[in-house]
């Protein structure tokens, strides 16, 4: 982990950098989370006043400190754009696995950034973490989260029928799993 211009940088890659959230980051994170296609799949309504993204960064902070969740901030690095997220939550450490989630800034959709920024983080649970299991819920129609996991080397392993209720939406759940093993097997993806 380095320091570098008021920002934690926790991983540094070709075109995204993962690092800590931080206050400044308010308007950039409600753009993202208000944004109703970014969240027609989420498991809660867009936001709908900057206030809640004010909890969010106060949440993710005290994440940082009590380590029991990481919500990174996903950063382009030719222009420190901040372009989503992506975090590490529901730790169960006894059996050395957690959830995964992540969402991205609709205009940055369909470029590979998710890709990169969620290979760095799979490579963080599984190392520096020593973590066994990843795991990732899913709306079925969500078609492209379940090909950015599928790239990854995730595999379905569940059927969750009527999982959420979002407002009066009911819907279902396809739940992922990569194991630690695989993702060796697999080369490191
Ligand atoms: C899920 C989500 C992150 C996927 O975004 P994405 O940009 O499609 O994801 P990726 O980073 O994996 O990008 C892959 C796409 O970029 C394209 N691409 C373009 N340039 C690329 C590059 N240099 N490298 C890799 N892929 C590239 C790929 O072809 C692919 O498009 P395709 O799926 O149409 O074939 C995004 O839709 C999102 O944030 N949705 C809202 C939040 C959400 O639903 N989160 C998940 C809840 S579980």
């Amino acid at each position: 982990m380095t320091t570098s211009s008021n920002r934690t940088v926790i991983i540094e890659m070709e075109r995204v950098v993962l690092r800590q959230l931080m206050a400044a980051d308010a308007p950039a994170l409600y753009a993202i989370f208000s944004h109703p296609e970014v969240m027609r799949y989420w498991a809660s309504p867009p936001w709908t006043s900057i206030t809640q993204a004010e909890e969010r960064l106060a949440r993710a902070q005290n994440g940082y400190r009590s380590e029991e969740g990481f919500q990174w901030g996903i950063e382009r690095r030719e222009d420190g754009d901040l372009m989503g997220t992506c975090s590490l939550f529901s730790f169960n450490r006894p059996s050395r696995r957690c959830e995964i989630g992540y969402a991205l800034g609709r205009p940055y959709w369909g470029q590979g950034y998710m890709g990169e920024a969620l290979r760095a983080l799979v490579a963080y649970a599984f190392t520096t973490l020593d973590l066994n299991r990843l795991e990732a819920d899913i709306d079925p129609r969500n078609t492209s989260s379940a090909k950015t996991l599928e790239r990854l080397g995730f595999q379905t392993e569940g059927f969750l029928p009527e999982r959420w209720i979002v407002g009066d939406e009911v819907s279902d759940t396809w739940l992922y799993g990569l194991l630690r093993r695989n993702w060796q097997k697999d080369g490191r993806r």
